[in-house]
């Protein structure tokens, strides 16, 4: 299972990297927005930070949303670097800029999916990424995870190659439970990456360690 984090914080991004797990970020309008970054060129070059800093993909979300705005957006994006992933929003436009892409061989993420409808449309069209947003299907009590499950045995029966990008996942038992279900990515917060290390156990025992260790000495 790839890990990608969900931030535009180059801090943030940073930290991950340097715990040697992560494989690329995934970004929105909103995360950018939330780190004070606004302009065209200011967010252009806030992902060429984000490249530097990682080695895998990055997602790079167009506001376009018509096809030739989002073709024009995109291109622009991916010949800005190789880990650029271009991001399309789930419209009829989004499906066709996707298919644009992919015949291109430009890399794709399809985003605000929240159907398995959705799902199979984006893969379809060729996209490189799925991503349906557990997080927020929860927040109307509805099952994010049993999205996952649904959009595994549709890509399953058919052999479809897009890799589901578990998104919107806002903790550890996020994580783990597509990692059951068989998410091929999942992109959430630091806090959700770093709550994988943490066992009350595991600080007991090395806590032990240290201090029969220290005996001797
Ligand atoms: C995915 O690509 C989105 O950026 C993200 O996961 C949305 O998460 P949220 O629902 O926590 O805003």
């Amino acid at each position: 299972m790839k890990f990608f984090i969900d931030t535009a914080n180059l801090d943030q991004i940073a930290e991950a990297q340097s715990m040697g797990v992560l494989d690329g970020v995934t970004t929105n309008p909103s995360l950018m927005a939330k780190e004070g970054i606004t302009g065209s060129e200011n967010i252009l070059n806030h992902y060429k930070k984000i490249c530097d800093i990682v080695d895998g993909h990055v997602s790079a979300e167009v506001i376009s949303t018509d096809f030739d705005g989002m073709v024009k957006e995109g291109e622009a994006l991916a010949a800005m670097n190789d880990q650029i992933v271009v991001k399309l929003p789930m419209i009829k436009d989004g499906v066709r800029a996707c298919k644009y892409f992919s015949d291109k061989g430009i890399k794709t993420n399809v985003t605000l999916v929240f159907s398995p409808g959705q799902a199979l449309l984006a893969a379809k069209a060729g996209a490189t990424y799925v991503s349906p947003f557990i997080g927020r299907l929860d927040d109307i009590s509805t099952d994010g995870l049993n999205l996952i499950a649904e959009i595994r045995m549709i890509y399953d029966n058919y052999g479809f190659e897009t890799e589901i990008l578990a998104a919107s996942v806002r903790h550890t038992m996020h994580v783990i439970d597509c990692a059951k279900l068989g998410a091929d990515v999942m992109t959430g917060p630091l806090s959700s990456i770093e709550g994988l290390l943490k066992h009350p156990l595991t600080d007991i025992g090395l806590a032990k360690f240290l201090a029969d260790y220290n005996k001797g000495n």
